[in-house]
């Protein structure tokens, strides 16, 4: 499951900086309805139209999601797109949550299953992202690098033109597309920079019975 923009890059931060699990809600009373039913160790997050949810810990910019607020916490996180997409592929064998910062770590985990891969672009409100759709590139990318012969469905294809178009300028390959514009006619500057990085982490979170833990 891709969702560039942001909740990938926000999850695979978490994880990283060493949060014990999170748990994936749809809307943000959802995520509020758990968070009063669980115990110790708990942090509500997540966006509503891109902004911290009022009475929330923390919102979707991964920036937040530092080592000193997330280390041995359960993350109860709600986003408008990237936790209700990886909510809906539950009944999937392996699912894993990746985009350009951990692109040749989910590449390499993809590869080792040997099994068909199936790519899917959280979107925005339903609709196609171009933000994602070029993450997608990206991870195709560093997967011909470690095989080949891997084949490509067309859209596949397209994913791996749109991301080799952009030569590496992610930020201003973005440019114009609905929901980069978005974030940033809300100043959010700093995460649109991190956000498209790559390569920076080297891990792969998994979600596997309602919970995304470290793979
Ligand atoms: C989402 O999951 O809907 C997005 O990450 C929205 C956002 O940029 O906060």
């Amino acid at each position: 499951m891709v969702d560039a923009l942001r909740a990938s890059a926000t999850i695979i931060t978490a994880i990283s900086n060493g949060c014990d699990r999170i748990v994936p809600t749809g809307e943000a009373n959802e995520a509020a309805a758990i968070k009063k039913i669980s115990e110790g160790n708990v942090l509500l997050c997540g966006e509503m139209a891109a902004k911290k949810v009022s009475g929330f810990d923390l919102g979707n910019s991964p920036l937040e999601y530092t080592q000193d607020i997330v280390e041995e916490r359960i993350i109860i996180f709600s986003t408008t797109n990237g936790t209700v997409a990886i909510k809906t592929l539950a009944p999937a064998e392996d699912v894993l949550i990746g985009t350009f910062i951990n692109a040749e770590a989910v590449a390499k985990k993809a590869i080792s299953l040997e099994r068909d891969v199936v790519m899917v672009g959280a979107g925005t409100k339903g609709k196609f992202s171009t933000d994602d759709m070029m993450a997608i590139g990206c991870i195709i990318d560093r997967m011909l690098k470690i095989d080949d012969e891997i084949e490509l469905d067309d859209m596949g294809r397209v994913a791996l033109k749109l991301y080799h178009d952009a030569n590496h300028d992610i930020l201003g390959a973005l440019e114009g597309s609905t929901h980069f514009e978005y974030l940033r006619q809300l100043k959010l500057y700093d995460d649109l920079e991190y956000c498209t990085r790559e390569d920076m982490f080297d891990v792969v979170p998994v979600y596997q019975e309602g919970v995304i833990i470290k793979g």
